[in-house]
């Protein structure tokens, strides 16, 4: 095992790996329908990284000290050869917390399969209970019902599940007691995410962000709670427990309050560009690479110095006033959160 730290000394533990650039949902904060249309060139099959190339990507990771992976997309449930990949990673690589993060709309169809092939856990977004708030947020695709129908899958095939609800000011703030209630009363943990200024399409702007000290008020009104302290250091998410039930609630504060300084994770996109940021305005071509007949060992040594000369805190820099100006931030759908 031959462990790297970046420039801050951050230590690289988690690999996101986006698995599709498509999307059966047009969430206005990730893929506005008005850019993401009929017309939109979405990445051919041959463009993106193949299941062997994953796994192959994912062996050099762990040997660099990557414990988690977690599949997103785009709709990771969109790539039919999923539950192989799973199943390649979990024997193939020596990595035992494999995550995925999607929609729901069709776990009722996938849930035990991936379950089966060696999935550990799930994080399901879901913005609003309401239906008509809930289409607003996905851009009119699927209804409350259909995910909640994912989230019952998922939880019959023993899958710990968290859901995500993005919060933005004016579309969806009247949803965050009714979203806790619901939650709080099935044990589920429930995440609220500040809208956050991924890609160059969203339309980002700070005056739609609900802080998370509003949604801490909001849910301080109803019922009382405690912090929690985070799992692991780096952990995305601040955590809260309900002190009546018991059970736990999160806020992923990108925006009001920055975590980059624990941040441990790489992104590899569909089309197998390796990020060190969420928001970073151009990544590194591991497909290229591979493709070309690179030795695993080699590889690792590749992937080790890029993540040596790492020193990006893009939220802080944000925070600080520092933002990139003019140069082009990489889509949510593409690198997957
Ligand atoms: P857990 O392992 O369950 O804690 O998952 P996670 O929160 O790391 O993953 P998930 O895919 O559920 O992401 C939740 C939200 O956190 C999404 O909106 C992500 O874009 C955001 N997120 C995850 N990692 C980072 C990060 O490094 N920086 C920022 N700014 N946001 C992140
Ligand atoms: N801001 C905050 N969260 C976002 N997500 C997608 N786009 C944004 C954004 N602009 C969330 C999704 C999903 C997770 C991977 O990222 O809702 O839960
Ligand atoms: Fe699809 Fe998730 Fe993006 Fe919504 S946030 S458009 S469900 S990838
Ligand atoms: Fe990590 Fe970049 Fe997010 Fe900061 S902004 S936590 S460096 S991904």
């Amino acid at each position: 095992m031959n462990r790297v730290a970046d420039k801050f000394n951050r230590p690289l533990r988690d690999l996101r790996i986006s698995v599709t650039d498509q999307c059966n949902f047009r969430c206005s904060y990730c893929m506005p329908k008005e850019i993401f249309g009929p017309d939109y060139a979405f990445l051919p099959k041959g463009a993106m990284l193949s299941n062997e190339e994953i796994i192959f990507a994912t062996r050099s990771f762990a040997k660099l000290g990557v414990k988690k992976i977690r599949l997103t997309g785009g709709e990771p449930l969109l790539r039919p050869d999923l539950s192989e990949l799973i199943a390649g990673i979990a024997n193939d690589t020596g990595i035992e917390d494999i995550s995925l993060t999607t929609n729901a709309s069709l776990l009722p169809r996938y849930a035990q399969k991936l379950k089966d092939a060696g999935l550990k856990r799930i994080n399901i977004s879901l913005d609003s209970l309401d239906t008509e708030r809930f289409a607003q947020m996905s851009g009119g695709r699927s209804s409350p019902e259909a995910v909640l129908r994912g989230i019952d899958a998922a939880e019959k095939a023993g899958l710990p599940i968290k859901i995500n609800m993005v919060a933005k000011l004016g579309v969806n703030e009247m949803d965050v007691l009714p979203m806790v209630n619901y939650f709080r009363e099935r044990r589920i943990t429930l995440r609220f995410i500040e809208f956050m200024d991924v890609g160059e399409t969203n339309g980002w702007k700070m005056d739609q962000v609900i802080p998370a000290k509003q949604i801490l008020e909001t849910i301080g009104s109803r019922y009382e709670f405690e912090p929690v302290d985070p799992d692991y250091r780096g952990e995305v998410a601040s955590r809260y427990r309900f002190t009546d039930t018991g059970s736990e609630f999160g806020i992923i504060t990108s925006i009001t309050n920055p975590f980059c300084g624990n941040c441990n994770r790489a992104r590899l996109s569909a089309q197998g560009k390796l990020y060190t940021c969420l928001f970073a305005t151009a990544g590194t071509d591991l497909k290229k690479r591979i493709r070309d007949g690179i030795d695993q060992e080699e590889f690792t040594n590749f992937v080790s110095k890029l993540w040596i000369s790492r020193d990006d805190q893009y939220s802080e820099d944000r925070s600080n006033g520092k933002a990139l100006n003019g140069t082009k931030k990489v889509e949510m759908s593409y690198i997957g959160g």
